[in-house]
């Protein structure tokens, strides 16, 4: 096996979770990724289930929606119609027989009903704030010293989520780990003088429109421009585009984090990512290759 891949291979020490299709390949970017150093790197990483772990002592964790879908603030009538949206929808979302395109329509009918009961239920902004102090949403170990990382060397870093903007910030608020690199592109709650939410921004985020949203977001790209080089993370095969403002992409590496219906799904995230974790609750990866590029003098 080629040399810096075997190195990060090494450092990252869990060998057995982490699957390559094409280590030649893989090993052709990290040596451009290395090459080019931190001036040329940006970051553009999925929030839920990516940035954030899937599970922990053998719970599973929440995602943006799932704090306010499992809190008991949240009154009754809230939770079991969100409950009955997430078993409806879920599955398709993790269908790994159905095409993306049939299930965008799904997947729309789902963002939209679940908005829908978050403006019906008149959820507030110090709601948000307690709930996400209580939940169980957590970030990968590791996640915030490689976000910290990162800022050290100036490497901007997105995170791009079909979750709730607001959520993930209160997250990141709470894990003091909203450094100044840090972007967000995501659903944003919108709210009125009392605080409470009455809609959310257009245009909606899905899970399987990110694409589509990099390029609606010229502006962020246009400033990296200069970037051509990437880390993309993501845990769906949606999050496999979300570099697609990048200015004439470099060296991308893309990898994806296997937490749920490992053996059904496997093939799908193998086929496409880069390199695939499996079930690994940690940053770990990502901090080895992070350092990797860092470590190389700043070209000019
Ligand atoms: P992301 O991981 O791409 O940011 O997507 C957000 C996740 O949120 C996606 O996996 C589906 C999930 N979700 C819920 O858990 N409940 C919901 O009500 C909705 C709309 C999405
Ligand atoms: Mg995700």
């Amino acid at each position: 096996m080629a040399d810096i891949l075997q190195k990060v291979l090494q450092e990252y020490g869990n060998k057995d979770k982490c699957k390559i299709r094409d280590p030649t390949k893989v090993e052709a970017i990290l040596q451009k990724l290395a090459s080019d150093g931190p001036s040329k790197l940006q970051v553009i990483t999925d929030f839920d289930f990516t940035l954030s772990r899937f599970h922990k002592d053998g719970k599973r964790c929440d995602s943006c929606h799932g704090i306010l879908d499992h809190s008991p603030l949240m009154p009754d009538s809230f939770r079991e119609k969100a409950k009955a949206l997430y078993e409806k929808y879920y599955h398709i979302e993790l269908d790994h027989k159905m095409t993306v395109e049939e299930k965008i329509p799904h997947m729309i009918t789902w963002y939209k009903g679940s908005h829908n009961l978050l403006i019906e239920a008149q959820v507030t902004k110090q709601k948000i704030q307690e709930m996400v102090l209580t939940s169980r949403a957590l970030l990968r170990d590791s996640a915030v010293n490689v976000l910290s990382y990162l800022n050290d060397h100036h490497v901007p870093v997105l995170i791009f989520s079909a979750g709730v903007g607001n959520i993930l910030e209160e997250i990141l608020h709470r894990e003091k780990a909203f450094f100044p690199n840090v972007e967000v592109i995501s659903n944003y709650m919108l709210f009125n003088e009392d605080g409470e939410c009455t809609s959310f921004r257009e245009p909606l985020i899905h899970m399987f429109n990110k694409n589509e949203t990099a390029l609606d977001n010229p502006d962020y790209f246009q400033d990296l421009k200069n970037r051509h080089n990437a880390l993309v993370l993501g845990d769906s095969i949606g999050d496999l585009d979300m570099g697609s403002g990048i200015h004439n992409p470099g060296a991308l590496l893309r990898i994806g984090f296997l937490n749920d219906k490992i053996d059904e799904r496997m093939d799908s995230l193998y086929n496409n990512f880069d390199v695939v974790l499996v079930d690994d609750q940690t940053f770990d990866f990502v901090n080895v290759v992070s350092r990797m590029v860092c470590a190389q003098p700043v070209s000019k």
